[in-house]
């Protein structure tokens, strides 16, 4: 293969990632101009298609905007952006209603919608479709609609190896496109980045192991700030069987009145929340965490035993499938569970219009952080922002200069270096890094963090060499890649010497007045820096 030899064309939107956000933006995008919409899979495939719980939206006659609001800032912890809050619980309303009214079905009861309830919410506002294959569901509306629309090319199983930007503008970006068998550089007016987060970067994870925060990456290397690595986000329950894979066991069946019990079989809940099971997430993950180790178990138990039979293999039948598989039957015996890494707060820093500091390059969806969740994300409000960032993306791109700007030439002699081949060698020392870093990351910069773990961490991290990347491949970005993230992730912990919401460290165990701000990251000159905000 011609390493030299790479291919062009243009767009107006180019669209990076095919879940929710990537979806949304791509269809909405259309009606502007032309787009192209790339993905490492297939536009099937992403974190969004396994959400189960379903979306958030203050629709229900009970409940109102305000409401909404006020259960998001509660689980945020005081760092939410409360404009960017606002924005999303408001305009949440409307983007919902016009999926219903282009024809998605959301489950419904005699009255109405089948609103589910989970964690941290004081009302029933969640909206689910097939059950608690909500994801599955909006994922499927939407890619039909993508592939039966002419304005949008999509390359699948296609990996970006770096954006085009010079640190003040964005052009487009450089992609190895596996049906062209080669490179293509794509010359684009605004690029959106909507590849998802990077839990699957954990080797214990609720996330298919594709979740590995590529797109946080590409940003970072073309000088997006990035903020609030350290607040990943643990959810409590996921089947956790020796020699099982783990699969989500979604809040809204606690929702629906599933009870956590220890070994003993007794409920522990009441020793740490009035809420119970339905706690926030973060004091229910740490509860199971703390009953675990207190009795130096791997897991506790979900039980439904009390739940009617009907309800649980109607209502959560993909559940009662997937254990089913495993040995269990949810109506008789109770489900093994433990908590496990599952979405990341943090990400490339936007504002509400979903614009990062880097012009013409905007973020949306779980690989940005515009705020809305602060230090802990409220369950079922990640499609919800999906939906309206996407929008707020292409609406705020539909407004830059139609005057087409030049790729500086510098960019291009750069891609071109990129070589495709990799040895097989390089592939399995860099297949052997990334378990080595998921481990260490798991072990290490889990739920509940301290100095010393987190030192340990960084020690491995740091024995990674950084490559140079002037004449690199493939596999040498991929490597640099997890190691800036990695390294972000538990930098941004090691700094944040406090317990605020989903990050909790031993060692400063209560919440600080002096940490009322933000951990933002910067590539300065190939050296990652920090510096503090307020927003
Ligand atoms: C769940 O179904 O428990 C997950 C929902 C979410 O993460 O928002």
């Amino acid at each position: 293969m011609n390493k030299k030899n790479i291919s062009e064309i243009k767009t107006d939107f180019l669209i990076i990632g095919s879940g929710l956000s990537g979806l949304y933006s791509a269809i909405y995008a259309s009606k502007f101009g032309k787009v192209t919409l790339i993905t490492k899979s297939s536009i099937q495939e992403s974190n969004s298609y396994w959400a189960q719980g379903g979306i958030a939206a203050a629709i229900n006659d009970d409940d109102s905007i305000e409401i909404h609001k006020k259960d998001t800032l509660s689980a945020g912890c005081g760092l939410n952006n409360e404009e960017a809050v606002n924005t999303m619980v408001s305009e949440g309303t409307e983007r919902v209603q016009g999926l219903i009214n282009q024809g998605m079905n959301f489950d419904r009861a005699e009255s109405g919608f089948d609103f589910g309830i989970e964690g941290g919410h004081s009302r029933r506002r969640i909206l689910h479709a097939l059950g608690n294959e909500t994801g599955k569901a909006v994922v499927d509306f939407l890619c039909k609609e993508v592939e039966k629309n002419n304005k949008i090319t999509i390359y699948e199983n296609s990996f970006v190896i770096d954006l085009f930007s010079d640190s003040k503008s964005c052009f487009g970006c450089l992609v190895f496109s596996d049906k062209e068998k080669n490179k293509i550089s794509i010359h684009s007016k605004a690029t959106i980045v909507a590849t998802g987060g990077g839990c699957g970067l954990y080797s214990q994870s609720s996330n298919p192991s594709s979740t590995s925060g590529d797109g946080i990456a590409l940003g970072l290397n073309a000088g997006a700030v990035v903020k609030d690595m350290e607040f990943i986000q643990f959810h409590p329950t996921v089947f956790s069987k020796e020699g099982a894979q783990n699969f989500l066991i979604s809040e809204a069946i606690r929702g629906e009145g599933g009870q956590l019990v220890n070994h003993s079989k007794s409920r522990f809940m009441e020793n740490y929340s009035k809420q119970l099971e339905l706690a926030p997430r973060d004091i229910v993950a740490r509860a199971i965490f703390n009953e675990m180790r207190t009795n130096g178990e791997k897991n506790v138990f979900l039980s439904l035993k009390h739940l009617k039979p009907s309800l649980i293999k109607n209502r959560f039948k993909n559940t009662f499938e997937l254990c089913l598989r495993e040995g269990l039957d949810i109506t008789k015996d109770d489900i093994p569970v433990s908590p496990a890494a599952h979405y990341m707060i943090g990400g490339i820093k936007t504002n509400i219009s979903s614009q990062t500091n880097i012009k013409n390059l905007y973020a949306c969806g779980e690989v940005a952080c515009v705020g809305a969740h602060g230090a802990n994300r409220l369950a079922s409000n990640s499609l919800l922002e999906c939906l309206v960032f996407a929008k707020r993306a292409i609406d705020s791109a539909v407004k830059l200069s139609k005057k087409e700007m030049k790729i500086p030439k510098d960019l291009i002699e750069r891609a071109k270096k990129c070589s495709l081949i990799s040895s097989d060698k390089k592939v399995e020392s860099y297949l052997n890094y990334r378990i080595l870093l998921s481990q260490t990351i798991n072990n290490y910069v889990g739920i509940l963090r301290n100095k010393k773990d987190l030192l340990l961490a960084l020690n491995e991290i740091s024995s990674i060499k950084r490559t140079n990347l002037d004449e690199f491949d493939l596999i040498d970005k991929r490597l640099m890649n997890l190691k800036s993230l990695t390294y972000l992730i538990t930098k941004s912990a090691l700094l944040r010497e406090e317990s605020r919401g989903a990050h909790i460290r031993e060692d400063f165990s209560s919440e600080s007045s002096k940490w009322h701000k933000h951990i933002n990251w910067k590539l300065n000159n190939g050296t990652l820096r920090f510096s503090y905000s307020k927003q």
